[in-house]
């Protein structure tokens, strides 16, 4: 029985080296249950369900992460410090900065820019630049060429407000070419880049803050499957 403050595991070894990362926990267990072989579930603390199974023979875990910087960073922090994950890899949805970035595109999060204060931990002299880790990065891009699934590659904002009394503040990150916004990459990168871990997110575009398009339920439904045929080949 292994247990940290948010994480129970009634066997030693469960958690796989690479756990993907969705938002929504019921989302872990339709991933575990369609994707996976012979999933097991291995928390359900806080109702934040977590399995490991095998894809293509290989094993992988997948667990929610939680909404925002401080869920994901307390959820990534654990299985990195105390159940050995090496590669942790966020599959979300996000809004587009820009008209070129349509809803249902791919996106591989290659920078996290942020509005939270998570760095100040560090206490560094300077600003820190989240960034995915090479390796899962190269993988990624690799594999959605090979499988044919155009993806935009780039810098993403995490952001630690959804419904921002600025409605105007998406506009200067958007300047800055930022692609789109979610709220919980760059506390995953600034965990892994501090415990030499690896990290990635892949995102779906759900909406658009430029032109507030919508998905119809079978198109999300779509990029959803591109997006897991891409983060379960890193496993
Ligand atoms: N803001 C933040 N996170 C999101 C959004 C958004 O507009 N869409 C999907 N995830």
């Amino acid at each position: 029985m292994e247990k940290t403050p948010h994480i129970e595991v009634d066997q030693e070894g469960l958690i796989a080296k690479t756990v993907l990362l969705p938002g929504d926990p019921l989302r872990a267990k339709f991933i575990a249950e369609n994707y996976l072989e012979n999933a097991v579930m291995f928390n359900k603390v806080r109702n934040m369900f977590g399995y490991t199974g095998t894809y293509k023979g290989k094993k992988i875990s997948v667990m929610g992460s939680g909404m925002g910087m401080p869920s994901i960073g307390i959820y990534s922090y654990e299985l990195i410090h105390f159940y050995g994950v090496q590669n942790l890899i966020r599959i979300g949805s996000c809004g587009s900065f820009q008209e070129h970035v349509k809803v249902r595109d791919v996106i591989l999060g290659m920078a996290a820019s942020t509005n939270s204060n998570f760095a100040s931990q560090y206490n560094l002299p300077g600003t820190f630049a989240p960034t995915a880790s090479w390796s899962l990065l190269k993988k990624a891009a690799d594999v959605a060429e090979q499988k044919e699934i155009p993806v935009k590659v780039g810098n993403i904002l995490s952001s630690d407000i959804f419904y921002n009394a600025d409605s105007e503040a998406w506009k200067r990150w958007a300047g800055m070419g930022i692609l789109a916004v979610e709220m919980e990459a760059a506390a995953l990168y600034m965990n892994a880049a501090k415990a030499g871990a690896n990290a990635l997110c892949i995102l779906t575009v759900s909406d658009s803050l430029v032109n507030h398009e919508e998905t119809t339920s079978e198109e999300r439904e779509k990029s959803f499957t591109q997006m897991m045929e891409i983060a379960l080949e890193l496993a």
